[in-house]
């Protein structure tokens, strides 16, 4: 027997906000910044120097990482300095320099900035975690002049940081959220959640086959119903403050350890060669890397000047591996420290 569907044709976006579903972060950003300024008319959006949201054209286009220097970016895009504890603009800590240079373009001219994509800590830019209250003031900055606040939170998202979401140690709420990765575990899947009025800008925006396929969609839920009911976030939050103590302890033994931040399972190690100028320590880094992996450490490095050890393992690690893990690194240190690592190591490889 013929069965139809009668499914009515919607006009107006049901309730305030909506889930878009995507294959990975790249495209979820993407969206997104199509979506913002489909839908409110502006066509500029800010940024910040260091942000990586992806390797599709779009997503590119506001990206401020050096790795992607060569790529077209968009018209209209103001890239920030990232507010680093650690380096800070303007010798200003709190990053209200920065704030500053928020202002002075928006009261310029305020109709000119659809969203600004921020990162609630600044991943691949090299795992770093702003000062306490900056993007509160900053979306409030941005909420003065409708300047919709998205919160890029691929990597740290979904109890990385040992909160489900990362922008609750910020004590704000953005506007949009991206998240991926994990979401799918292991298959693709992001999505993004915003008000249905911005998402539902335009038929067949930002719509491919196989977005929200039945398959992804059952392993997203069954990740989410993981994180919930192994209390994974707060489990990150434990077994990342066990990493962080083991790294504060490296420092104290390897001179070449700068910085050791991070909030729950993502941490970053900030090699330099010199701690009172901060020179960044690239080639050590690398070779760092090289010495771990040939140990039986997986660990990568991220940032502006390639010198940042980023550490971002699964959350369900276990406390001996992480034990494990830092016994690993405390021994590469010690290698490329007494330089027993040899520069033609690095010979064969690219670095990010
Ligand atoms: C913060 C952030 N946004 C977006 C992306 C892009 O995600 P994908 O590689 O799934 O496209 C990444 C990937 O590393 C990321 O770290």
């Amino acid at each position: 027997m013929e069965r139809r569907l009668h499914l009515p044709r919607r006009k107006e976006p049901r309730g305030d906000n909506k889930v878009w579903f995507g294959h990975s972060g790249s495209d979820a950003n993407e969206a997104v910044f199509r979506a913002v300024i489909k839908a409110t008319g502006r066509t500029g959006v800010i940024a910040f120097v260091g942000a990586y949201h992806g390797c599709t054209t779009g997503s590119m286009a506001f990206s401020g990482h050096s790795v992607q220097a060569g790529a077209a970016k968009a018209d209209g895009l103001l890239l920030l300095p990232y507010p680093d504890p650690y380096r800070p603009y303007r010798d200003d800590p709190t990053g209200g320099a920065i704030l500053d240079e928020l202002r002075q373009p928006l009261e310029a001219a305020p109709e000119r900035f659809a969203a600004a994509f921020i990162e609630p800590i600044q991943s691949d830019g090299g795992l770093i975690v702003p000062p306490p209250g900056f993007f509160r003031a900053f979306a409030e900055i941005c909420r003065e002049y409708g300047v919709l606040v998205v919160c890029d939170e691929v990597k740290v998202g979904l109890g990385r940081s040992g909160r489900l979401h990362c922008f609750e140690h910020e004590d704000f709420v953005p506007d949009i959220l991206t998240i991926g990765k994990g979401l799918g575990g292991g298959l693709p899947l992001s999505a993004a959640i915003g008000p249905a009025k911005v998402l539902d800008c335009a038929n067949a925006f930002a719509m491919q086959t196989l977005h929200g396929n039945p398959i992804s969609a059952a392993a997203g839920l069954a990740v989410l119903e993981t994180i919930e009911r192994e209390e994974l976030a707060r489990e990150a939050e434990r077994k990342g403050e066990r990493l962080r103590q083991g790294l504060q302890r490296l420092a104290e033994r390897h001179r070449l350890i700068g910085d050791v931040r991070g909030r729950g399972l993502a941490c970053g190690v900030e090699l330099v060669t010199n701690s009172q100028n901060r020179t960044p320590a690239s080639r050590e880094t690398a070779k760092l890397v090289y010495r771990a992996y040939e140990l039986g450490l997986v660990v990568y490095y991220v940032g502006m000047n390639s010198n940042v050890l980023e550490m971002t393992p699964p959350l369900t690690i276990t406390v001996q591996d992480i034990d494990a893990a830092l016994d690993i690194l405390d021994q590469a240190f010690d290698d490329v420290g007494a330089g027993r690592v040899s520069d033609t190591v690095l010979a064969d490889f690219a670095g990010w």
